[in-house]
């Protein structure tokens, strides 16, 4: 079973490497820190995860419209958007044991080591962009950033799909992708790392009406990812203070999550006033001012900002769902998000006759959910490895599967089993993932 002593998230890092879910950075080569790689369950439970809030936020949404914009941007958006000279980070380093820290990670007025008690050298300012070059000469004519947010490609965009779809405000634009940080914070997992993925919505506004939506988006974002299971007991809001606030932010509020008795962010939400359009206007000469269809007027629309990390969802979610029973460990994830559906087994895997059946069965399923096999050990073990990376049915064929086309389905969470006809499983599985 498990460790008692070790941390909940520290169990569940083992769990993801074990089980495939996550493996960490560049591991033959000693490892890279803050990197990670998702392994065959962890791909389908980001996809999952991404494919849930794009219907729930784009396709069931007629006032929200889909981007998929550049990782490479022109680099004078990132000086128009405030990142070249506001993206910063003030950092010490450790004189003895070479540590580098966020000063905004340390308590207030630190002067020693947390890890071994050296004295820091003088902070430092440090941006976080990740720089290139385009191109085989290296200066500054041909430096470039990978983004450290995805909602710049938004407003550089904001034009083309208000020409193109005529939306009326308030509106929105959402993107999913990656982004990148030179982060230096070491440790916790996946939840800091060089690079992750967001789901942004810039969603514009009249300047007036920020406050009910900035209200209406903090329900919507809790509200999807209670519903994607994360333990509303261990969320909570916290507003920025104004020396935390980002260069674009007037009001950001946080929804945190408890990892291990500490709220840490989970998402952001910021109302960005009109910050970025306006600058970009500035500084690329093209007027982004939205017309009003019906008075004719001409403004830059406000934006409030819910910005939600995909890893940070996976965590959370993963948080959520592991529990410790006496005899198993079990992942409680939604169905519609668990990385397996269904599993499929053959009562013995020595009995050709039903590992046949059962690979049939498999063949089957596998066209409409995603479906695992398994034929090794008891069928008991069986269970508890599907428990544990979260598969919600687990499909045994059995002697009486050979005379009658019947099948026992047995359920994750009440661990009950039913007996079913083959040619109803389709429709059982389809009508509980709905
Ligand atoms: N466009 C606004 C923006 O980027 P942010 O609070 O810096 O705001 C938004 O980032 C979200 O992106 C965070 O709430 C978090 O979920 C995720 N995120 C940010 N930095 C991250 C990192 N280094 N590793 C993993 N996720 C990160």
């Amino acid at each position: 079973m498990t460790n008692k002593n070790q941390s909940k998230l520290a169990k569940i890092a083992s769990l993801c490497k074990r089980r495939g879910f996550v493996f960490p950075g560049s591991e033959i080569y000693g490892g890279l820190a803050n990197t990670f790689d998702y392994g065959p369950l962890g791909v389908e439970l980001l996809r999952n995860i991404k494919a849930h809030w794009w219907q729930t936020f784009v396709r069931r949404r007629a006032d929200i419209f889909g981007l998929d914009g550049g990782i490479i941007l022109n680099a004078r958006v990132w000086e128009a958007s405030g990142h070249t000279t506001g993206f910063i980070d003030v950092i010490v380093e450790c004189k003895k044991c070479h540590k580098r820290f966020r000063v905004d990670h340390l308590p207030q007025g630190a002067k020693e080591c947390p890890e071994c008690g050296g004295e820091f050298t003088r902070p430092r300012k440090f941006n976080t962009m990740f720089k290139t070059f385009i191109g085989p000469v290296e200066n500054e004519a041909s430096v470039a950033y990978l983004r450290p947010e995805t909602a710049q490609a938004i407003f550089i965009n904001f034009q083309n799909v208000v020409n193109v779809f005529r939306p009326r405000l308030p509106f929105g634009i959402a993107q999913i992708g990656k982004a990148f940080r030179n982060e230096i914070t070491l440790g916790k997992f996946i939840f800091r790392t060089l690079e992750f993925e967001q789901m942004e919505i810039e969603y514009f506004i009249r300047q007036e009406e920020w406050k009910e939506h900035f209200e209406e988006w903090k329900r919507l974002m809790e509200g999807w990812i209670v519903g994607l299971g994360a333990k509303q007991d261990l969320l909570r809001w916290r507003a920025h203070t104004k020396e935390e606030l980002s260069h674009y932010s007037k009001r950001t509020e946080d929804l945190e999550f408890n990892f291990d008795g500490e709220f840490k962010e989970l998402y952001g939400l910021a109302y960005r006033t009109d910050f970025d359009l306006s600058n970009h206007s500035r500084y690329s000469g093209k007027d982004l001012r939205y017309q009003d269809p019906v008075t004719g007027e001409k403004f830059f629309p406000h934006v409030v900002e819910p910005s939600f990390g995909v890893n940070r969802t996976l965590l959370a979610i993963l948080f959520s769902a592991y529990e410790e029973e006496e005899e198993r460990v079990v992942l409680r994830l939604k169905p519609q998000i668990a990385p397996y559906k269904v599993a499929v087994f053959p009562l013995l895997a020595n009995k050709e006759e039903l590992v046949q059946k059962a690979r049939a069965l498999y063949d089957q399923l596998k066209l409409k959910f995603m479906t695992a096999w398994d034929s090794i050990g008891n069928i008991g073990k069986r269970y508890r490895r599907q428990d544990e990376i979260g598969t919600p049915w687990c499909v045994t064929v059995d002697f009486q599967t050979l005379e009658d086309d019947t099948v026992t389905v047995r359920d994750r969470d009440t661990m009950k089993q039913e007996r079913i006809a083959i040619e109803e499983l389709e429709a059982y599985f389809g009508e509980k993932l709905e």
